[in-house]
């Protein structure tokens, strides 16, 4: 064993909470938010939805990148000590510009997801729902290929459950929920996965719809694994009693349809958010 040489920096008392900023195309990242919050509830948070713009999950990717970079930017303005890229579509397609282009440690839901899924495979048989941004970027087939070479994976967009979240047709007893889970997880189950990773910000609020129609299979949600990580980074508060965080909203778009639906994906309500332009 050798002894550990030179200066030693004492341990200094942060002066304020870390500040996270939160990025998505809209409301969906609140899912991933909402891990944030569960995880460091001592942290201050900036969200911000690009609504004026959303959908990213069509777009190609140069135009989710040249939007990613901008909103990005405006949370760097703001002070973020970190950024975490919620939407699925954006972490596939814009990570490396983001990663390159800011000052600080950036996040992004795709590879926390793809280990998950690769820790939690028996079979060897993973399945990956998401955007057609996300699906077609190959973004998340390479990250589950690098955490565990020679696993098999079914890759399948769902676009209209990105719709179905939002207007609150998430009851798997609902026949239009069934008939559209069943019809775009049915290469899935023939395919006879045991592992989905679900790729999109919104799919969280189709889980138990999702479960009906692939019975035992794992469900993989990112957001807990970005949030366990970001939380590794970050360390525990400095004291018990620390105050909670401060958590602001932005939306480039008028407000209202926002505020709507923001409590529901977020699991606590969401009084405010600032219309900003980037
Ligand atoms: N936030 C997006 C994602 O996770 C879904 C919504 C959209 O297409 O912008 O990929």
């Amino acid at each position: 064993m050798h002894a550990v040489s030179g200066p030693v920096t004492p341990p200094t008392a942060p002066r304020r909470a870390p500040r996270i900023g939160i990025f998505d195309s809209g409301v969906g990242g609140l899912t991933v938010q909402r891990a944030l919050l569960a995880a460091l509830p001592h942290a201050d948070t900036l969200y911000l939805g690009d609504t004026a713009r959303v959908p990213y999950g069509t777009k190609s990717a140069e135009t989710v990148t040249q939007y990613s970079l901008r909103t990005a930017r405006f949370l760097l303005g703001e002070g973020i000590d970190l950024l975490v890229v919620a939407c699925n579509t954006a972490s596939a397609v814009a990570l490396p510009a983001l990663r390159q282009a800011l000052p600080v440690p950036v996040f992004g839901v795709v590879e926390p997801g793809a280990r998950a899924a690769a820790a939690a495979t028996r079979g060897g048989r993973v399945g990956v729902i998401g955007t057609p941004g996300t699906v077609a970027s190959g973004a998340y087939q390479a990250a589950l290929q690098a955490a565990r070479p020679g696993l098999e994976v079914v890759a399948r967009a769902c676009p209209l459950f990105v719709p179905l979240a939002e207007e609150g047709w998430t009851d798997p007893a609902d026949e239009v929920v069934r008939g559209v889970v069943r019809r775009y997880l049915a290469p899935l189950a023939a395919a006879a996965v045991d592992t989905l990773v679900l790729g999109c910000t919104h799919y969280p609020l189709l889980e138990e719809a999702i479960a009906a129609a692939l019975p035992g299979v794992v469900l993989v949600d990112s957001a807990r694994t970005v949030a366990a990580e970001v939380a590794a980074l970050l360390g525990e508060p400095p004291g018990p009693a620390w105050p909670a965080g401060v958590h602001r909203f932005f939306v480039t778009d008028a407000p209202a349809r926002f505020l709507a639906v923001a409590g529901r994906f977020l699991g606590r309500p969401v009084e405010a958010a600032e219309h900003v332009d980037v």
